[in-house]
């Protein structure tokens, strides 16, 4: 395949892609070859592909069953999932998850990271889960979290069945410390899930602090442990939206450590901004983490979806643009050139902490995997929210999308 006149984030000019065996063979203004299969995007930028580092496959498609989330918290979703989950079967559970999938590479998404439920003794999402991941091997990357929603230590068996998940071939360990019974409780679910990772070669991937609870300081133990046994970049804070609610000065302090530990944090800016600040009268708390001033402390931060349509969050279409138009409102992320950088959260960052350094991005040598937008520029992209025109996987056309300008009767 001959990609013609695309436009390159951060370069100058137009740029032919020459693709070869599913690689990008040549990125160059000029190239030189006879390849037939010719792909002229006209100008169009050109990005790696989404990455979607937080979701929850196994919940899609759920919300109102059996009662809609009243209150809109956190607390309410959980309660409404423990009735739901004991519905599942896994043909219910593929057949939303690969419903999610497929709307998600509408939207230019191809590297996703889903939690699933394991406080279930059948461990029926997780089993759900493994097959859907075998079954769109070609399509996406697809990394599982065995997620303990109702905690480690504070749900029956909670530990017994987080390692069997992880045996079964979950790719991360996942907790809830924030919902642990108690602090104690909470601080030793994060030695479990450091012990289990070690055990079996896994990646990191904690709910931590998800709670308007200034108290609330899991963060710091996630990463001194991650410090500790230089596991940092293997590691991921997901929400951590009791930052948002942190003094200044330990917020400060703690910047210190996230940035020596070097894990990565996600933040849901659509989530939690409908989640928190629930329990607040006026003024109320907005609940996102503090995206500004970890991108400005060097501490890697990239923004996920986290729901579609669940007991957490009624809406959501799995498209990354969403998240970033709440970010930059809600996290005053609007000065020019920050606006322009916000699109490696969900690019680059997303990309860093899956791990996914060696074949993640538009240069000579990786897989062809590779968006086009309807913009120009990232500026533009961002301002207009501009679908993905196509989406590549490995050389290959993976969706495209049919491009009608609308018709005016002025
Ligand atoms: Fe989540």
């Amino acid at each position: 395949m001959l990609v013609k006149n695309a436009r390159l984030r951060k370069q100058e000019g137009f740029w032919q892609i020459h693709i070869q065996n599913g690689m990008f063979q040549q990125i160059a203004p000029t190239v030189v070859c006879e390849d037939t299969d010719v792909l002229d995007v006209d100008g169009k930028l050109v990005l790696p592909p989404f990455v979607e580092p937080h979701i929850h496959l196994d919940c899609v498609y759920t919300a109102g069953e059996p009662r809609w989330n009243q209150s809109g918290t956190l607390f309410e979703g959980i309660a409404l999932w423990e009735e739901r989950k004991q519905q599942l079967t896994k043909e219910d559970v593929k057949s939303r998850a690969w419903k999610a999938i497929r709307t998600q590479i509408t939207h230019g998404v191809q590297f996703i990271r889903s939690h699933v439920d394991v406080t279930d003794p059948s461990l029926t999402a997780m089993r759900a889960m493994l097959e859907v991941k075998e079954e769109v091997a070609n399509l996406v990357d697809l990394q599982l979290v065995a997620f303990p929603q109702d905690g480690i230590l504070s749900f029956p068996n909670g530990l017994s069945l987080l390692e069997e998940a992880v045996k079964m071939g979950a790719d991360c360990v996942g907790g809830i410390p924030h919902y642990e019974f108690t602090r104690d409780y909470g601080v030793e679910s994060l030695k479990k899930v450091f012990e289990i990772a070690q055990k079996y070669d896994k990646m990191i991937d904690v709910h931590c602090d998800e709670i308007d609870d200034g108290q609330s300081r899991f963060l710091e133990v996630l990463a001194a442990e991650a410090y500790r046994l230089g596991m940092g970049a293997r590691t991921t804070a997901s929400h951590a939206v009791a930052m948002h609610s942190y003094n200044n000065a330990y917020a400060h302090k703690l910047f210190r450590l996230l940035r020596l530990s070097k894990i990565n944090i996600v933040s849901c800016p659509t989530e939690n901004t409908h989640l928190q600040g629930r329990f607040d009268t006026f003024p109320k708390r907005r609940g996102i983490t503090r995206v500004k001033d970890l991108m400005n402390n060097g501490v890697n931060v990239c923004i996920a979806q986290d729901s579609i349509m669940d007991p957490w969050y009624p809406i959501g279409t799995g498209n990354p643009m969403r998240e970033i138009e709440m970010c930059i409102h809600m996290c005053h992320l609007m000065g020019y050139e920050e606006m322009l950088q916000s699109l490696d959260l969900v690019t680059e960052n997303g990309a860093k902490a899956l791990n996914l350094a060696d074949r993640y991005g538009v240069e000579e040598g990786k897989p062809a995997n590779f968006i086009v937008v309807d913009a120009d520029n990232a500026y533009e992209l961002i301002r207009d929210m501009a679908p993905v025109l196509y989406s590549v996987r490995q050389g290959k056309m993976l969706m495209k999308r049919p491009h009608a300008e609308p018709e005016l009767f002025l």
